[in-house]
């Protein structure tokens, strides 16, 4: 069984391939779409996943992480969009957890909820062909009120490591994702001292809970400052700061580190990816795991219009062969122009 693990993990960090986060909830897709004007309805949304699935693109996704409607739904012409993803060469994977939800005594923070009665959905999911997980704790930063607490990132922390165990015990791989937002107002450093905290947290619950780190994938942020801060970051400075602090928390056993977007735009997400390789001697993989910053352009394409299907396709595949050079460390902003 660990064996198996091990090599589906590895397989998601794959050289000059990453995954794909077509995992958004109903409410978050809703948004995406109302962007773009089209009504959320079940075939609106089989359709445009269906419009990913099956573009080139493909080629630079070794995984997609889906919702629990796609898992289950079935492509215009009958096929389950499951066989579709592995026909392209791809695994399929499941978000899990059931969103962030107030914690008690805890004014402005979240604990992710999920746990209950999760063994038995993993072995639903894995049945239905899910080979990897993902659940995501949220991670606010707002230093005027000293979030975040003690209490919420150990327990955050804690509720991450009982899913990837159960993940595990599954023959499911857990991506581990910690996500220190953007939102805010604070500086670069504020992000990295909060990150190192929450993985320094993450990865002794994932030693107390007995969880295999060969064969996990972490998804954390990167090291940036937050949105509304007034001093940004250069890309080669984002670079440095985002793999010291990798290098100071993640054992090299993990075999891959997969990052999320988290509000970045497209270009930015990938030319941080690419710096981060660049600076090489790196003891485990980088790569993607992009929601927006892989879809907000075949989105736009899209419009919610069957005759702009090809369109939305290339843009797709744009994007994930953008970020497939980048995981190699051959991106630049030539290619960029060149390849649009
Ligand atoms: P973004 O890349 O849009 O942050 O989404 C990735 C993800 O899966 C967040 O949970």
């Amino acid at each position: 069984m660990t064996a198996e693990l091990d090599a589906i993990a590895q397989k998601m960090v794959a050289d000059g391939k990453g995954i794909l986060a077509a995992d958004e909830s109903g409410g978050t897709i809703k948004k995406r779409f109302d962007a773009i004007g089209v009504e959320s309805t079940e075939e609106n949304r089989r359709d445009y996943r269906e419009l990913m699935f099956r573009s080139q693109g493909m080629d630079y996704i070794s995984g997609v992480i889906l919702y629990d409607e796609t898992i289950r739904q079935k492509a215009k012409d009958g096929t389950p969009l499951v066989s579709v993803i592995e026909k392209a060469g791809a695994i399929p994977g499941i978000k899990v957890d059931a969103g962030a939800k107030p914690q008690p005594f805890c004014p402005g923070e979240t604990i992710t909820e999920g746990l209950d009665g999760l063994a038995g959905r993993l072995k639903e999911y894995y049945d239905l062909g899910a080979r990897f997980a993902k659940w995501r704790a949220v991670i606010d930063i707002d230093t005027t009120k000293h979030i975040p607490s003690y209490t919420s990132l150990r327990a955050n922390a804690h509720a991450l490591a009982r899913y990837a165990a159960l993940c595990q015990e599954a023959k499911i791989v857990p991506i581990v994702e910690p996500e220190v937002l953007m939102d805010g107002a604070h500086d670069i450093d504020t992000c990295y001292r909060v990150t190192e905290w929450a993985l320094k947290t993450v990865f002794e619950e994932l030693y107390y809970q007995r969880v295999r780190l060969e064969g996990m994938v972490l998804k954390p942020n990167m090291i940036v400052p937050g949105k509304k801060s007034p001093v940004q970051a250069s890309v080669a400075e984002v670079a440095e700061k985002t793999v010291r602090v990798l290098k100071a928390c993640v054992p090299t056993a993990v075999p891959g580190i997969a990052f999320l977007s988290g509000g970045q735009s497209d270009e930015d997400a990938t030319a941080h990816l690419d710096a981060m390789v660049k600076l090489g001697g790196l003891p485990w993989k980088l790569t993607y795991s992009y929601g927006r910053a892989l879809q907000a352009a075949p989105q736009k394409a899209w419009s919610g219009k069957p005759e702009n299907v090809a369109k939305a396709q290339a843009a797709f595949a744009h994007r994930a062969h953008m970020n497939s050079l980048a995981a190699l460390g051959k991106w630049s902003a030539e290619e960029e122009r060149k390849a649009a």
